[in-house]
């Protein structure tokens, strides 16, 4: 008999398995602290902890890496990436990639080209989806939004896409540069009845119901952020998302305190911490320039990815990053999402540096037993 003793969620519980069950017949008998049986059957959560023990493997669940420094995470997850491109080659003739933006992936962006170019993997056979793009970018028309050199749409061409000789079949971002701020505002202002906030924090989701009033309400829903769904829908999901860590753990900017049932794509009135940032960060002269709204993906449509990866480095993460595998599944914290992802099955990877894997380090234990598995790779 093989056994193993699991946390999960709040209860404590021992499993155990006849030895010579197949990965796919393992017959799980569900056990309290002191023995007693008081379930049969399983959670795709231990059946994934437990086929990963019987295979050796260790893909599912959560694996977080702990590396020295900004460019070590680069490389490290470089080598994730490609690895995972490589084997989605393998099956079928694109890859679909989530990409985010920000400082973080930088560094994985410039090793990715390389390797492109060098030939490691076919980069002509991918496409990508950015999680977000701001609405209310300086600019008097859409265009100038879109080449302002703050828009992700600029980021993306300067930090990635233009680096590449044999470029992607298909970039998308969401069409945020599309809304004219003003507009969007005396929209909302004059269709009181078209929408409601959701969130219990600075930073709200507007939800615009099915039929609106307002034509340009109705165009964002069913055009801008239903449409942009629809894309990866047809793309046939996405294979790898890399993701970033903003203020207080938000993904994309589906901002802390926005719920997490039903975020696919969001139209986002920004966390005020969020926009100051933008400002601290120098992407913005003051408040004032900063924009206020945003289209991204939400948290549940980020993690239905085949794989997610995590980045994150320096002081500034080690709350969010902490809370996300420490603290409770909560959208005060929207990575921590990921842990509800992984216990449904999904691949989540962190990758991390040894500043912001701080407190991580210090709680290996307890990691372990909720069935997260640290590699210090620091030292390497
Ligand atoms: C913004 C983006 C996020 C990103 C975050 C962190 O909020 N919308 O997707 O993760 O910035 O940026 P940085 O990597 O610069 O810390």
């Amino acid at each position: 008999m093989l056994q193993n003793s699991y946390y999960t969620g709040n209860k404590y519980i021992k499993v155990v398995i006849p030895e010579k069950a197949g990965k796919r017949s393992l017959m799980f008998i569900i056990q309290n602290r002191t023995g007693c049986r008081i379930k049969p059957g399983m959670t795709s959560y231990m059946f994934n902890r437990l086929s990963n023990n019987l295979t050796g493997e260790s893909t599912m669940g959560i694996t977080v890496y702990v590396t020295r420094d900004f460019e070590h995470m680069s490389e490290v997850a470089a080598g994730v990436v490609i690895k995972k491109i490589i084997e989605t080659h393998k099956g079928k003739d694109s890859a679909v990639l989530g990409l985010a933006t920000g400082n973080t992936p930088t560094g994985l962006y410039k090793l990715l080209a390389q390797a492109a170019n060098d030939g490691q993997f076919d980069s002509g056979r991918i496409r990508s989806f950015n999680l977000d793009e701001y609405v209310g970018l300086p600019g008097d028309n859409a265009q100038q939004r879109v080449i302002h050199p703050e828009s992700y749409a600029y980021f993306m061409i300067q930090e990635f896409f233009g680096l590449l000789q044999r470029k992607f079949i298909e970039t998308r971002l969401p069409c945020g540069a599309l809304i004219d701020q003003k507009t969007l505002i005396r929209e909302l202002r004059g269709n009181k009845q078209d929408w409601t906030f959701q969130g219990t924090d600075a930073g709200k989701s507007i939800v615009i119901k099915a039929k609106p009033a307002s034509a340009y309400l109705a165009w964002i829903r069913k055009d801008i952020l239903d449409g942009y769904a629809r894309k990866i829908k047809a793309a046939g999901g996405i294979d790898l998302q890399i993701i970033g860590v903003g203020g207080r753990g938000h993904v994309a900017f589906h901002e802390a305190g926005i719920p997490f049932k039903g975020s696919t794509v969001l139209l986002v009135r920004l966390d005020r911490d969020t926009i100051a940032n933008a400002v601290q960060d120098g992407h913005f002269p003051t408040l004032g320039d900063s924009p206020n709204y945003a289209v991204s993906m939400g948290a549940e449509l980020v993690y239905q990815a085949k794989t997610v990866l995590l980045m994150a480095n320096g002081e500034r993460k080690v709350d969010a990053v902490t809370r996300s595998l420490l603290g409770d599944v909560t959208p005060e914290v929207p990575i921590s999402y990921g842990r509800q992802y992984a216990a449904k099955g999904g691949d989540l990877i962190y990758v991390i540096d040894r500043i912001a894997g701080r407190e991580l380090l210090a709680a290996r234990k307890q990691l372990k037993v909720k069935g997260v598995n640290i590699k210090d790779v620091s030292a390497r």
